[in-house]
């Protein structure tokens, strides 16, 4: 794993940004894994304002909740249209969001998974993490196996995402997202956290064993994953002397 720790969120967003212009620039019909969540809003202004062209670039969307429609303001089609879509030059038909309102949720699963391999897989997956350690929305206990399915998720992510529901009780209990395995196929993977609240997850997913009770752990089987942290999120890295040392010497033809 690379770790990227920065002062600040503004720097590690920075970074990540360059790693995204840079894909889309070597390879304009990229397919891009996208993310929701606070942690990528920065992103994806910094994105828009880059106006880079993504007239041929494909997107796949982690997760959606189910029972909610396209159309309220709290949805993942909502989040990414608000957020990013509409600032950018993609074609709607290249973008994907897993269907939370199919009438047949695991037809609906196998055939993102399907569109994802006839897009010819994910180039890029950009992921944040949960305070529990979820990738996607793949609670802890999750298949580090898993597809594209339903999930149910904890009170503890009910809880974190209270703040766009007004109350626990209000954010959906079942969400569809990738699985475990999606993810892990996409070529590199770029996960982004920020704040005290993420501490523990990431110590888990950098330095914990590999374990479904902290799924983003898998990403230490993964060839290519990159973590771009601020400090708060990175404060209990055992190692992160070593990290900053690596990132700071890195080979010119290394850096982005
Ligand atoms: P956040 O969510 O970016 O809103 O912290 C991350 C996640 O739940 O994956």
């Amino acid at each position: 794993m690379e770790i990227i720790i920065q002062p600040t969120a503004e720097a590690a967003t920075e970074i990540a940004a360059r790693i995204i212009a840079k894909l889309l620039r070597e390879k304009p019909d990229a397919v891009l894994g996208l993310a929701t969540g606070s942690t990528p809003l920065r992103l994806y202004q910094k994105l828009a304002d880059m106006k880079l062209d993504w007239s041929r670039a494909t997107t796949f969307n982690l997760d959606e909740y189910t029972g909610l429609p396209r159309e309220h303001p709290q949805s993942y089609h909502s989040f990414m249209w608000e957020n990013l879509f509409r600032h950018i030059n993609i074609r709607p038909e290249n973008i994907h969001i897993p269907d939370g309102n199919a009438a047949d949720i695991p037809a609906m699963c196998a055939d993102y998974e399907k569109a994802i391999r006839d897009a010819g897989g994910i180039d890029l997956q950009l992921l944040g993490i949960g305070s529990d350690g979820h990738i996607g929305f793949n609670e802890p206990s999750s298949s580090l196996a898993s597809r594209t399915r339903i999930k149910t998720l904890t009170g503890r992510t009910r809880s974190d995402n209270a703040r766009f529901f007004g109350s626990p009780e209000n954010v959906p209990l079942h969400v569809v997202t990738m699985g475990i395995g999606t993810i892990m196929e996409a070529r590199t993977n770029l996960m982004l956290a920020f704040g005290e609240n993420k501490a523990a997850a990431i110590a888990g997913t950098v330095e914990g064993p590999v374990t479904a009770d902290n799924p983003a752990s898998v990403l230490q089987f993964h060839p290519s994953a990159k973590v771009c942290l601020d400090e708060p999120a990175a404060s209990q890295l055992k190692r992160a002397d070593y990290y900053r040392w690596v990132y700071d010497n890195k080979p010119d033809w290394q850096s982005w």
